[in-house]
Formats: structure tokens, sequence, C-alpha cells
């Protein structure tokens, strides 16, 4: 078993300028330092990890992507109190992919996920292996996060009135908790494994030299085939697998994973353009690997009848919580939706009448996404395989396909992480 404590330890970031006048900053962390460790699982694999709560507040852990017993989802109501531990034991059973777990606490994920607590989850297959896919230094994972970093070298995070409508943007951008990051590569194809792990900003995701890049993967594993493009937005939530080949790049250059302008998500996100790690293109290498034109293959689901419209709405005037699914706001022990354990149903979000985005995410599942009406109006490329966040632009109507093969209560909500713990969140029963 492995021990996975949460604790006030702090972290130093030596890092630039910019980063503040502290030169320590204060994290909540999973054992030391800012973020948890990388775990790395085996489909098949058991696992056993056992949380104890240093904090003073109480916590729990959601492994967000994970299809697992309702029990170990770390549902909000299943909270760990402080000083108490609480051991997550489970088989993973699921294709390869890039998961991740963090708190999830009505009313305090924001505040804990972006104070520090966060992971990565992946989960690895033979069947995977078999596309020998770049592996050991190649194979890069990258958690993409944006802080507020108080000059008492606090994470600072206290939503406006107005930040909880639009979300919280903080102004250092930091990939695997370091601020200004570079990293030294070679002429060959790099795969790269990257998590938004930010509270609310959305990235538009390319390259400062608007090269192409292969999408292989997306939240729940492999697609079907790569899929080349210059830009992917990626909202809260939602996972990315790329190939980016340097083979086309010359030495001595320096290229960046930026996020690039984008106007299409109604707030203020996305007028400004800026770099998130920068590329170093240092050693020349004979590239040997070939870009398979075939994957994973995604299985088609049954077809269903069921249907259910959840529309996305915000009501300035309400006391319980401005954001709200079909009306409502989070509210524990009541059940809002009602699922037959091995049917297949289509979901709606409805986000036609709203200005703000809503990356939605449900637990327990991986979903297909199966329509976009309004807005950008396709199916993304990255939205190809299996997801289990979708991000659903203001004027869209966003259509996902499940199969519901877990029982029990599970929830559904947007995360944006301000969003959330305003309410926009509900439950749902398998049974
Ligand atoms: Cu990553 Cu319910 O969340
Ligand atoms: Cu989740
Ligand atoms: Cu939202």
């Amino acid at each position: 078993p492995k021990t996975v404590s949460g604790n006030t330890s702090l972290v130093t970031q030596n890092t630039s300028e910019a980063l503040l006048s502290a030169s320590k900053v204060n994290v909540l962390g999973y054992g030391e330092g800012i973020l948890g460790p990388t775990i790395r699982v085996k489909k098949g694999d058991n696992v056993n990890i056992n949380l104890l709560n240093k904090l003073s507040d109480h916590s729990n852990i959601h492994w967000h992507g994970l299809k697992i017993p309702a029990d170990m989802d770390g549902h909000p109501d299943q909270m760990v109190m402080s000083n108490e531990s609480f051991n997550y034991k489970f088989s993973v059973n699921q294709q390869a992919g890039l998961n991740w777990y963090h708190p999830h606490v009505h009313k305090s994920t924001a505040v804990q996920v972006t104070q520090g607590l966060a992971g990565l989850f992946i989960v690895e297959s033979d069947e995977e292996k078999s596309l020998a896919l770049p592996s050991g230094e190649f194979e890069v994972p990258l958690i993409i996060q944006d802080k507020r970093i108080a000059s008492d070298g606090t994470i600072k995070y206290s939503p406006t009135m107005m930040e909880i409508m639009s979300g919280y943007l903080g102004e250092n951008i930091l990939v695997n908790g370091t601020h200004k990051p570079f990293l030294d590569v070679s002429t060959r194809f790099y795969r790269f494994r990257i998590l938004n792990g930010s509270s609310a900003r959305i990235y538009n995701l390319s390259l400062s030299n608007s090269a192409e890049f292969y999408v292989i993967g997306s939240d729940g594993g492999i697609l079907p085939q790569p899929e080349k493009v210059k830009n992917v937005i990626l909202g809260s939530g939602e996972r990315l697998d790329i190939l980016v080949d340097f083979s086309t790049m010359k030495v001595g250059e320096v290229v960046s994973l930026k996020s690039e302008t984008f106007f299409t998500m109604g707030n203020a996100q996305g007028n400004q353009p800026f770099d998130i790690l920068a590329f170093n293109i240092k050693r020349q290498e004979n590239n040997t690997f070939k870009l398979p034109s075939t994957l994973i293959p995604v299985p088609k689901l049954p077809s269903t009848s069921i249907k259910r419209v959840f529309t996305l709405k915000m009501d300035m005037m309400s006391s319980d919580g401005m954001h709200k699914i079909n009306g409502k706001v989070f509210k524990s022990g009541r059940i809002d939706e009602t699922v037959t354990l091995g049917s297949t149903e289509i979901w709606e979000f409805d986000n036609s009448t709203g200005d703000e985005a809503h990356p939605m995410h449900i637990h327990g599942v991986m979903f297909q996404v199966v329509a976009r009406m309004g807005g950008r109006n396709v199916i993304l490329p990255h939205e190809k395989g299996w997801k289990d966040t979708v991000l659903v632009a203001p004027g869209e109507k966003v259509q996902v396909a499940m199969t519901f093969e877990i029982s029990g209560k599970f929830v559904f909500h947007c995360h944006n992480l301000e969003h959330e713990d305003d309410g926009m969140m509900l439950n749902f029963e398998v049974k």
C-alpha cells in the first residue's frame, strides 16, 4: 500500500521575476510539495491508497476518470475529517488513459485544488503498449494550472462575485508546479500528456511556430486515429494526449507551447495569448518513430431512445447559488436523476442561452460526444474518443452518450471549480 498524506508543507519555486516577492510558497500537498505523485498502474491492477488528512479542514479524494465503485469515488458526501484517514481500494479495469485525482469537497473543491491538491493517475495497457508510442523521457505528463500568489507566500484563493460568475484566473501559469518552465528536446517525436488542472482557465493550446501536431487521445484514452491539428481548446478537467514532431524544427530554435487567443467562450478568457512551456531544441537525433495511421478503435455504443436534457443557467437573484442545472443547485442527499444499471442514455447539456463556458463532467462513466449544435457546431478532433468532461461553450447544446456500468450514487457537475462550488452539481443514482 502507498500512503498519500495531505499536509501544509512548503515548496520552493525559485522562479523568476514576476512570481512574487516571496521566495517560498505555502501549498497544500499530497506528501511533499505542490501536486501529488503521478500514479501509474496497469489495467487489471489493484490499487490500495491510504489518505491521511492532516489538513485542518475535511477533504477526500475523487479519482477523476476512473470507473470504480461509488463508495470509492470520493463523492462530496464521503468526507475524511481532519486527522482521520480513509483507505481507497479498487481495481482498475478500464482502457489506458490519463486520469487524475483531487479533493471533492462541496464549496471547498476550488480552494483545495488551487492550493495544490491534485495529481495524475495513468492507466497503461498491453493494447496501448503495442502502439509503441514515444515513452520514457519522451513521454512527458504536463499539468497546466494558473495561480495567484500573494506576497506573504500563500496561493491566494478568494474569488469575488464576478469571479464566481466567470471563474478565477491566476496570472502565473505553472506547469507541473513550475513557473516559466522549459524542456530541452531533441529532433524527434514526443508524447505530451496534458491535464488542464486549472480552476476555470480555458487554454487554446498551440505551438508558437504554428506547427501542426497530432491528437492521439483525450480524457478516456487513445483515439481511433491520430488527428492533425493546429490548436485545441481545453477546458478545466479535460485531458489531451498529443504527439509533437520536433524533427521538422531546427537545433537552436525555441518553440513554445502557448495559449492562442480565442473568442468563443463568452467571458474574460481568451483575449490574450501567453506562453506555457518553452521547448529548447537542443539535440539532433534521427527520428525513427512512425506515426501509426490507426490507433485503438472506439466501439460504437448501443443506440438508445433515452434522453435527458440539462439546462445550464445563471440565476443572479438566487440566494443558494447562482449556477444551476435544471434550475437546481447541489443538495447533499437529494437524488436528482435515477438511471437503470446497464442502460445507455444520451444526456444533452443545453447552454444555448448562457454566456459562460461550462466544462461538464460526469462521474462513474466514460462517454462519447455524439453531437454539438450551435456555437462551434462540430465534434472536435479531441472529442472523437472516450471522454468524461466536455466543454459546452455559450450558445451550444452538446449531447453525450454513455452506458451506466456501475451502480450507486454519483455526481455530475461543471468542472469550472467556482461554478461547481457555487452549486452547479447534481446527484444521480444508478440502480
Ligand atoms: Cu474532477 Cu467531480 O471532478
Ligand atoms: Cu470526476
Ligand atoms: Cu460552469
